[in-house]
């Protein structure tokens, strides 16, 4: 007997949505779309997502020692505590789609009801510098607890690192496939939440990357393509049919968002201002540069973006090894690019780079710091650094024993929380974030070892960094030569490198 089906029943809704219609279907890279239109602006958008923050090939070990798809940026524990939203025009409407990176689909967020993309970027104060409109609105969501549930309060700190190695990544994936992208920290936080559809899910919008395709003013620079694929990163493709949902939070959850409160930009009134050029390096006080030790420029020459992200990774361990001095100056070449983003007017934004050299082949081992204007590295004092060291910074993390140098991005804090409060906090962690980024990416053009380190201990690190008072570590990142054998081994649900004092629980 055939069973009567109401209307309304979610089974006919299920059975509904199973079906297939020969107009769902979209293969990237088989039909070009013609230039200009909404299905060229998404492929080439695709190609910028997967590059800035998407899949690359492999598998990363994450919580509870399970393997999780490795991606194009780096994240504490590989927990990746954020969502990526992606609001495009289709026809007048902006649709938010949740870009869901393991699965490689972008689907449309149930909770961020249609509004036009204009509507969207003049309410969240996302008023670009670029001559032409915004084609794309990529928000970066944090979701506090996925870090905090195992790093304390200091996994807070790890979502704007996180945040803002895709941030970067994304910008930088966008002006390689010739669109202009600019990042926003200063936007209505309250109004995109409620517009998201994100109030009462315990997640907070902390940076927003607004992708535009160039006009006819821009002629003469890299066209718009699609992507070509053949890296290895799995191009997303748009799905219209199945609604995403966030997944709910807990009562831990829920307890924990609250007392960010007092911490979070999400509360605080933001004035909004548009992009300029920013670096993110600060430029050290040096008196006497003769004793300058001066770096080579990469003689690698231009890898394109899209390659070096797809082979980005982490270093697991190093081998007992010495790292070259060229290796160092490959490293350290460009940090100081500009992006266009909306936090650029404060004088000596950025952060410091200082080098602590242990076994780097061309200079004694001590302290640096980074001169990016000159590329130089200025002796900072110190003696021989040994394993003992590395160890005590780096909270006793066994695999970064062997690191030839370590890099410290660093900030006089203290001051900045005074004069710029929570937003100095949000702000320096982005800046540290971008030239981290962009370490990750030369490292993987010239095939040195890193790791960002987020478990460290900053006054040791201070000390063996010989910085001024008042400068503290923000970041670190480990350098050695690439122990391809190593396996990650802190991945239980808690961070034993954290304890439980420091970075304890709110
Ligand atoms: C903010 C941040 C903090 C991190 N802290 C550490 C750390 O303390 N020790 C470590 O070995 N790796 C650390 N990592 C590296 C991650 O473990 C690594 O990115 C993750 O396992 C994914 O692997 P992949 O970078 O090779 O894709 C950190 C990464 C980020 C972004």
């Amino acid at each position: 007997m055939r069973t009567q089906l109401r209307s309304d029943t979610p089974l006919l809704e299920f059975w509904e949505a199973t079906r297939l219609s020969a107009d769902d279907a979209r293969y990237p890279d088989q039909a070009e779309p013609a230039a200009g239109t909404e299905e060229a602006i998404r492929a080439a958008l695709a190609g910028v997502l997967v590059r800035g923050c998407g899949q690359r090939t492999g598998t990363v070990l994450a919580k509870g020692g399970n393997f999780v798809q490795a991606r194009t940026t780096p994240s504490a524990g590989a927990l990746y505590p954020f969502e990526v939203l992606v609001g495009v025009s289709v026809g007048e409407r902006c649709v938010t789609y949740l870009y869901e990176v393991d699965s490689g689909q972008l689907n449309p967020l149930a909770s961020a009801p249609p509004v036009p993309l204009a509507e969207l970027v003049a309410e969240a104060g996302l008023a670009d510098a670029a001559p032409a409109p915004v084609h794309a609105v990529v928000t970066l969501v944090a979701r506090p607890w996925t870090a905090m549930a195992k790093y304390g309060r200091r996994g807070y700190l790890y979502t704007y690192l996180d945040i803002g190695h895709a941030a970067t990544n994304l910008a930088l994936a966008a002006r390689a496939a010739g669109l202009e992208a600019a990042i926003h920290l200063r936007f209505r936080r309250q109004w995109l939440t409620h517009a998201l559809g994100l109030a009462g899910t315990c997640r907070e919008p902390q940076a927003v990357v607004t992708v535009t395709v160039p006009g006819p003013a821009s002629a003469g620079r890299a066209a718009v393509e699609p992507p070509t694929g053949g890296d290895g990163v799995l191009t997303p493709v748009w799905r219209d049919r199945r609604q995403a949902w966030l997944e709910p939070p807990g009562d831990p959850e829920r307890r924990n968002f609250e007392a960010l409160r007092d911490i979070s930009l999400s509360y605080a009134p933001t004035a909004v201002v548009r992009p300029g050029q920013v670096t993110s390096v600060a430029e050290p006080p040096v008196a006497d540069p003769s004793a300058d030790v001066a770096l080579r420029r990469s003689t690698g020459g231009p890898v394109a973006h899209a390659a070096l992200a797809a082979r980005r990774q982490s270093a697991k361990g190093f081998l007992p090894a010495a790292v070259s001095l060229d290796q160092l100056a490959g490293l350290l070449d460009g940090l100081d690019g500009r992006l266009a983003a909306d936090f650029a007017e404060l004088a000596g934004a950025g952060v410091g780079v200082r080098l602590v050299a242990r076994a780097v082949t061309g200079i004694a081992p001590g302290a640096y710091a980074y001169s990016v204007r000159r590329h130089a590295l200025h002796p900072a004092g110190g003696g021989p650094v040994d394993e003992e060291d590395v160890l005590a910074t780096c909270q006793r993390q066994d695999g970064l024993r062997h690191a030839g140098a370590l890099v410290l991005l660093h900030t006089p804090l203290r001051e900045l929380l005074r004069e710029q409060g929570r937003a100095g906090l949000a702000e320096v962690h982005l800046h540290a974030a971008a030239v981290a980024q962009r370490l990750c990416l030369n490292a993987a053009r010239e095939r040195v070892g890193v790791t960002c380190v987020g478990g460290f201990d900053e006054a040791y690190a201070a000390r063996l960094g010989r910085l001024p008072r008042d400068e503290e570590v923000i970041y670190l990142i480990a350098v050695g030569v690439a122990d391809p054998a190593a396996r990650k081994a802190d991945r239980d649900p808690v961070a034993y490198s954290h304890g439980r004092t420091a970075a304890g629980f709110i």
